[in-house]
């Protein structure tokens, strides 16, 4: 059977596979599943390869993506994590978790999981701040993202292994135009959030706003 990398078109780049750094194995392995430590790999190798691309640091692109789902599979324990390091809005703690969960957050704790991971990438990795922040919004993007920003968003979802019908596009558009990919990424975000009728992520909003005027039809030229 041919493989799916020979079904690629000669304009696909080949993304060379990361290993996993030696300081960063232990723990990706005993907090998240088999598969997901795949995934993670994944999104290194290319975060790495857009990196070089972009004339950012490759090293810290490719940790970055090593350590971004972190704490992807805490559940509630987000929440309890959350409050440990003072992530919450509240002097007092509120049982549905609303003192750390933000109202567009709408009760669910996965969302907490950017923010928890850029804060271990910083204290136990000394990861540079650009890229924890990276790390921090790669689910929903912010107004203002910044290459580092860029790459992890289009590393993890244009990444070997995901899935969908605008996926090969966004990796090949990446390397070329790396704001107009993540500006197709986030409107697709935005556009999926609106057909299951959920609260529209802030940050997502505004990236989307910021992006349009940066890299899509909106674009502001300077005179
Ligand atoms: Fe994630
Ligand atoms: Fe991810």
């Amino acid at each position: 059977m041919a493989s799916r990398r020979k079904d690629r078109t000669s304009t696909d780049r080949f993304v060379e596979p990361v290993a996993i750094d030696a300081d960063i194995e232990p723990i990706l392995r005993a907090r998240i599943s088999a598969k997901r430590v795949i995934h993670s790999m994944h999104v290194a190798s290319l975060a790495q390869e857009l990196a070089r691309c972009h004339g950012v640091d490759p090293d810290s692109a490719r940790r970055a993506g090593l350590l971004h789902d972190l704490w992807r599979e805490a559940g509630a324990g987000s929440v309890l994590e959350a409050r440990r390091r003072g992530l919450g809005r509240a002097m007092e703690f509120d049982e549905d978790g609303s003192d750390v969960l933000e109202d567009w957050m709408d009760g669910n704790p996965v969302l907490l999981h950017g923010a928890l991971a850029a804060y271990e990438a910083r204290e136990r990795f000394a990861l540079p701040q650009v890229w924890c922040d990276a790390i921090a919004f790669h689910t929903t993007g912010r107004g203002g993202m910044t290459i580092e920003d860029m790459v992890i968003q289009v590393a993890d979802h244009a990444c070997e292994g995901r899935r969908g019908d605008h996926v090969d596009e966004w990796r090949r558009t990446a390397f070329e135009d790396l704001g107009r990919a993540t500006l197709a990424m986030i409107e697709h975000l935005v556009s999926n959030l609106l057909e299951a009728k959920a609260m529209l992520w802030v940050p997502t909003v505004e990236a989307r706003n910021d992006l349009m005027t940066r890299f899509g039809p909106r674009k502001r030229t300077i005179a």
